[in-house]
């Protein structure tokens, strides 16, 4: 298995790399992440963005990013998701999506009140392991509040799903980008959805229901 990393840091996937993508991919190699980053091909824009805004990170085809990303971050439109094949992707796949507007246009019919989109994912994929995370904050929030391990009034950064081995990598990255991670178990990842309660709020450790917390960092 071809795990990472020159540096011994995981490999991080970037697929999508607009605001979020490029907010995340920013974080993640300021904290020295080796970066791949797929977009869809044809768009000659992200052959002069790309050089500028994520200077080390390699742009590889889809098929490369999911064989070889430790991490591999969802950066794109959800309903983008639906015609996406993660069959084979390798590492973990971190869900950065939402059914949100601005950027998703009208609501993915697979989101329900009882279903959010990462547990869609999740039977699309059962041999995966899926989480939720990098959702709930805006990327100018990310790209302005990432602070050092331990600084004081650091912002928390859920990271939710079942699989707690994978949780717990993601939330070495999102550590070492900047932020507190605070683990739940996939039942509470809707909390982080649009009209969920933490979605857009600034929320420190000490906000976060010590019964809702999986693995307390
Ligand atoms: N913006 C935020 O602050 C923020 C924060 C948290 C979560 N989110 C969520 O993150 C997701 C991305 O948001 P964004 O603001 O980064 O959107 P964005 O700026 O519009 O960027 C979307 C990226 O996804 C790519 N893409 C679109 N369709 C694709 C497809 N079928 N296959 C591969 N790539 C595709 C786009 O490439 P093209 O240029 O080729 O279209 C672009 O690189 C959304 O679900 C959003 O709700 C956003």
């Amino acid at each position: 298995m071809n795990t990472t990393a020159q540096n011994d840091r995981d490999l991080i996937g970037l697929l999508g790399a607009g605001k979020l993508g490029t907010a995340i991919g920013r974080l993640a190699a300021e904290a020295s992440f080796p970066l791949a980053v797929s977009v869809r091909p044809g768009n000659p824009l992200y052959d002069l963005t790309l050089p500028t805004l994520l200077p080390t990170a390699r742009l590889v085809p889809f098929e490369e990013l999911a064989r070889t990303a430790d991490i591999l971050i969802l950066a794109l439109p959800q309903p983008a998701l639906a015609s996406i094949d993660l069959s084979g992707v390798r590492g973990i796949v971190v869900d950065a999506t939402n059914a949100w507007k601005a950027t998703d246009g009208a609501s993915d019919t697979s989101t329900t009140p009882t279903q959010n989109t990462t547990a869609a994912l999740q039977a699309r994929y059962p041999e995966l392991a899926i989480i939720k995370s990098l959702n709930h904050a805006g990327y100018t929030e990310l790209s302005a509040e990432a602070r050092p391990h331990g600084a004081p009034g650091r912002r928390t950064v859920a990271v939710a799903g079942d699989d707690a081995a994978a949780r717990s990598r993601v939330a070495a990255f999102i550590d070492a980008i900047g932020f507190d991670p605070v683990e739940l178990s996939s039942e509470h990842a809707a909390l982080l959805e649009p009209g969920g309660v933490a979605f857009g709020q600034r929320l420190e450790l000490a906000d976060w229901p010590a019964n809702i917390v999986a693995t307390r960092h």
